[in-house]
């Protein structure tokens, strides 16, 4: 009785929506039309095939304990053959059930497969992912090419519109996966794929590199942001904008510092720095974490990844950096403008 209740406990405690939120890679519930087919078919195909293994089961156990006849042999030394009949009609019942679900399974795979394939209406937003070790840089492109910018890990999306991904890796192969939302597709060198994915409510999605691609591929993490289309539209805005100009002398000396330090793998739009090898910092404190999901984005974090990222992502691309005491004050006051 109590175990039955610890079980109920434990059931409604992993339906619950604080539960669902506590488990960010969880695609056992989907939030968007590119999940939700192929949630029904994974739940779907494991409810078969526990049904199938439960019924096996019940067979083999009814086969080892139903009671048979006495024997009557007339000879105690012969071997006891008998020549049962009746039993081959178990073979062709069970392999017309299997083929038939089966059959059934494999129709609804499909299905599913050709269903998820493209969205139901044309996106309007793209999303260019080019995956590196260990980061995600991102470029949204609309029709109007001056309204295209790039950022780094976290992906904006407008809430209950579908949105194109093209994907592809400038190193190794990646996987691009938001679980949340829908199926992970191969980010691959030299190839573009391309997906799609729509949140049917406003929140926080984690996403994950799915396929090792080095030593801090678990640190690879990326979060996509839904948001209504009014915000959405007010971040696109701010994005667009170039940086803010250092306005204090301290945040000129950071830009200075920048420069000599950061510039030639960072870019700061408005500023001279147009670095390419590491993440756009031009709106770096309108961003939740630091290096790919790694780091909450507070002072603290920032500051210590600055001066000693190999320390915080062993292997990263980004060297350990020496700097003063003022460089690195001055390179925080002027971080911390880039709204
Ligand atoms: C040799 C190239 C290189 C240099 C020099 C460099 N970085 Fe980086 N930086 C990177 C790479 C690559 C990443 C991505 C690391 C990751 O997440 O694995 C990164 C990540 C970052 C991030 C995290 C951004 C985000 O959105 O996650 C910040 C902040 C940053 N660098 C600041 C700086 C500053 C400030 C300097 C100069 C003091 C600097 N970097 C120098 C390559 C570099």
């Amino acid at each position: 009785m109590k175990a039955g209740r610890t079980l109920l406990v434990g059931l409604a405690l992993t339906l619950s929506h604080d539960a669902w939120a506590a488990t960010p890679m969880s695609y056992l519930r989907t939030f968007g039309p590119a999940g939700y087919p192929v949630t029904r078919l994974g739940w779907g195909l494991g409810i078969i095939s526990v049904s199938v293994v439960v019924i096996v089961g019940l067979l083999l156990l009814g086969g080892i304990f139903r009671r048979r006849g006495p024997r009557r042999l007339s000879d105690p030394n012969a071997l006891a053959v008998r020549r049962d009949a009746g039993g081959m009609a178990w073979i062709y019942i069970g392999v017309g059930i299997s083929s038939l679900v089966l059959i059934g399974a494999m129709i609804w795979t499909l299905v599913v497969t050709a269903v998820v394939a493209h969205p139901s209406s044309r996106p309007a937003l793209t999303v260019q992912v080019s995956a590196s070790q260990w980061w995600w840089a991102l470029r949204y492109d609309t029709e109007q090419p001056s309204r295209t910018f790039t950022s780094a890990n976290e992906i904006h999306i407008p809430v209950g519109q579908p949105v194109r991904f093209e994907v592809t890796s400038t190193d190794v192969i990646h996987s691009f996966w938001v679980p949340k939302l829908g199926g992970k597709i191969d980010v691959i060198p030299g190839q573009t794929n391309v997906t799609w994915l729509q949140a049917d409510q406003p929140g926080v999605y984690r996403g994950q590199c799915a396929v090792f691609c080095g030593t801090e591929h678990a640190r690879m993490a990326l979060q996509v942001i839904a948001q209504s289309p009014a915000d959405f539209r007010a971040w696109q805005e701010s994005q667009l904008a170039d940086a803010p100009r250092p306005a204090t002398p301290e945040q000129q000396h950071g830009t200075r510092v920048f420069q000599s330090h950061c510039a030639a793998c960072h870019t700061i739009r408005g500023s001279n720095a147009g670095g390419l090898v590491g993440p756009d910092l031009s709106h770096l404190m309108s961003r939740r974490t630091l290096a790919a999901g790694v780091l909450s984005n507070t002072p603290g974090n920032l500051a210590g990844w600055i001066v000693h990222p190999q320390s915080v992502k062993p292997g990263s691309r980004m060297p350990d950096q020496t700097l003063s005491g003022p460089q690195l004050a001055a390179l925080m006051a002027y971080l911390q403008t880039l709204h």
